[in-house]
């Protein structure tokens, strides 16, 4: 090939299959050529390319990589500054988000919005003129970031050059915003790399990302894997779209991958539901995500909105609620347990965690004080996991200033004095005195509440409460209570110290496993009480059982079976339960085999379309499970399966933070539990 012109057109036609091929590849996910193809092109390209340097273009695909590193990004100032979003927290906030914008706009008609997932990634411009990207860059403090197209070119999701549909013309210029990230599952093998390589491992996705493009030497960014969605441009007013939803699918035309989770929504309510569906489809997603960008949709109206000194008025942040949060770890506090376990307890400076103000979290033992490295005085690290339980995760060693003062077990029980022991290779400290008032307390709690014999009228309060007014001191004394006794306490009248008494009456009937799960016999909860009901008949048959026999019981390890054996051979344990008898306390054959079942305790609620079984077998699986079915969401439901479409309720579940399972997660639980 010596015909220059020759040479020119078959570059150009390379160009532009390899471009039509790298957008279907890299940004449809839809190749329509093998990969053995697409590099016998870009092969050829590059031959041509070597020969002929000066017919090299900026949107060449050889350009994605190469060059000499740079000394240093030069600046670019943004001919539109990027400006930042206000944040809402809730369904509240988004209303008043809408509230702010109808009475700037003087109405009260609702609005349409476009909703996208809020990417934590890192945002950039890139500049096209004439159809070529000549100029990318971070978004700094807003009106100046660094030039680093080189950085950019490297990501295949990023055009280098627009495409061009039906001939329509490409403008003259344009800025394209949005965010380059990694993808979890990118990032997860990027760390697994450096690991096996010592390098040091990236925190998460987002500072990978931002090490990333901060390469001055372009070859190490394009061996990263990051990737582009484009969210919007500086100015649309010269492009053919009367909003962002319009505008996101013209961006589309040209190249550009959209998050395939926008979504159009007519009001507000809609835009909250959608922020309902993404939290709960957060946990699924391939790339972390902090929120959604809710946008309103009309240029017209976005520009009568205009901007504040920061962030648009035409735009909010919904962010999600925030599970982890910093603080200070400002002292320690020593409970003790129904079991003489000694408790660390964290003081911390309350702060706000998934909207809930958290002031003290666990701290379990103290191997776990020494595992977290934690001394009082401490920045540390709590979040609020699955459940809503908060924790201490670790210390922030790095922000200590010297003044930190060790955490020091106590020798004695903060309330009784007693001698404190740590038996060999448990971690837990004890107070083993048996009449330490913390434990016996505690003890009369657990014996009257939910996880003994739930007696009404005797929570946790009206207990410590009789127990300061003298009244019960052992788990016998419950049932010689009178009414007289109880009518003149504070906060007591004849009505409630009847019900009360009569609730205790009614206490006296029990079964086997409930009166066992109430004694709150170390290692041993109500999974194990039902078992040993299943094999024991009486007291008398506890009392002669040999740690042997407590460890035939399936699902009793040696540990259990020590513990129980330890307890019934205790002399004033013995004497204890044959009052409990004498005082008329009854022992009634029980169901432990329902109560055994996978799904004994929950109740479910269906909602939304299920594909793989009808809702009435759905139904029936429950129950065979021994679990319960709602019919409307209430206070009792601990599961909510949410199919397709599932609207209000889903919504409502979400807030009220129940265990949300998708069809698969519930076939899942159903066909585990079926083996
Ligand atoms: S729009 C004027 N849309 O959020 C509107 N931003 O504080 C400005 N972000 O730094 C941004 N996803 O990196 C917009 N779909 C999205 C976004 C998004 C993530 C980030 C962006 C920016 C920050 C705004």
């Amino acid at each position: 090939m010596t015909d220059l012109g020759a040479v020119k057109k078959r570059l150009a036609e390379l160009r532009a299959e390899l471009a039509l091929h790298a957008h279907r590849y890299y940004v449809l996910d839809d190749p329509l050529i093998a990969d053995a193809e697409y590099d016998a092109l870009l092969q050829e390209l590059l031959a041509l390319e070597q020969r002929y340097p000066e017919l090299v273009t900026p949107d060449s695909p050889s350009q994605r990589v190469g060059g000499v590193p740079l000394a240093q990004f030069a600046a670019v100032e943004h001919a539109v500054p990027m400006l930042s979003l206000d944040n809402a927290f809730g369904s509240d906030e988004l209303r008043d988000f809408e509230g702010r914008i109808q009475r700037f706009l003087k109405t009260e008609g609702s609005l349409s919005y476009v909703t996208e997932p809020k990417l934590d990634g890192l945002a950039v411009e890139l500049v096209y003129e004439h159809g070529v990207f000549r100029l990318g860059s971070t978004r700094g403090d807003g009106q100046f970031g660094e030039d680093i197209t080189r950085n950019l070119k490297t990501i295949a999701a990023i055009p280098l050059r627009l495409l061009q549909k039906d001939g329509s013309p490409l403008p003259a210029r344009i800025e394209v915003r949005g965010e380059v990230f990694i993808g979890l599952a990118d990032f997860a093998r990027l760390n697994l790399e450096r690991g096996e390589a010592g390098e040091s491992l990236f925190a998460n996705p987002r500072n990978a990302a931002a090490g990333s493009l901060r390469q001055l030497d372009s070859k190490i960014t394009a061996g990263r894997p990051l990737d582009f969605y484009a969210y919007g441009v500086s100015d649309p007013a010269a492009l053919p779209c009367a909003g962002q939803g319009e505008l996101l699918a013209y961006l589309g035309e040209l190249g550009f991958k959209i998050n395939p989770l926008v979504r159009l929504c007519d009001d507000i309510e809609a835009v909250i539901e959608q922020f309902a569906r993404l939290l709960f489809l957060r946990g699924e997603l391939a790339y972390d995500i902090d929120g959604m960008v809710v946008k309103v949709d009309d240029f017209l109206l976005q520009k009568r909105l205009g901007n504040k000194a920061n962030s648009p008025r035409w735009a909010i942040a919904a962010k999600f609620p925030a599970f982890q949060a910093t603080t200070r770890l400002v002292g320690i506090e020593f409970g003790v347990g129904r079991t003489g376990a000694i408790t660390p307890v964290a003081l911390l400076e309350p702060v706000r965690i998934g909207g809930v103000l958290v002031g003290r979290a666990t701290l379990h033992n103290e191997d776990e004080i020494r595992r977290k490295d934690l001394m009082i005085g401490d920045t540390v690290l709590v979040q609020r996991a699955g459940d809503v339980i908060p924790e201490v995760v670790k210390s922030v060693a790095e922000k200590r200033c010297g003044r930190e003062q060790p955490i020091i077990m106590p020798l004695e029980c903060p309330q009784c004095g007693h001698q404190l022991v740590r038996p060999a290779g448990e971690a837990v400290t004890r107070c083993l005195n048996p009449h330490c008032p913390a434990q016996r307390v505690r003890a009369l709690i657990y014996f009257a509440g939910k996880s003994g014999l739930d007696i009404d009228g005797l929570g946790k309060k009206a207990v410590e409460q009789l127990v300061r007014e003298g009244l019960i001191r052992d788990i016998p004394d419950i049932y010689r209570l009178r009414a007289e006794q109880l009518a003149p306490l504070d906060g007591w009248g004849d009505k409630s110290a009847e019900k009360a008494i009569a609730a205790i009456g009614a206490a006296k009937k029990t079964t086997f496993a409930r009166l066992i799960a109430a004694l709150g016999i170390r290692h041993v909860g109500e999974v194990t009480a039902q078992l040993l009901e299943q094999r024991f008949k009486s007291l008398a048959e506890l009392y002669g059982a040999k740690e042997e026999d407590f460890l035939e019981v399936e699902g009793v390890g040696g540990q259990v079976a020590a513990s129980l054996f330890d307890y019934f051979q205790d002399p004033a344990v013995r004497l204890m339960l044959g009052e409990l008898e004498e005082l008329g306390l009854r022992i009634e054959q029980g169901e432990a085999g329902a109560q055994l079942l996978p799904l004994a305790g929950t109740v479910f609620l269906f909602t939304g379309t299920l594909s793989g079984l009808s809702r009435n077998e759905a139904k029936a699986r429950v129950k065979e499970l021994g679990g319960q079915v709602a019919s409307g969401l209430n206070k009792k439901v601990t599961h909510l399966v949410a199919g397709e479409k599932a609207g209000s309720k889903l919504k409502k579940g979400l807030e009220l933070g129940l265990n949300i399972l998708t069809e698969e997660d519930f076939l899942r639980i159903i066909a585990a539990n079926n083996q």
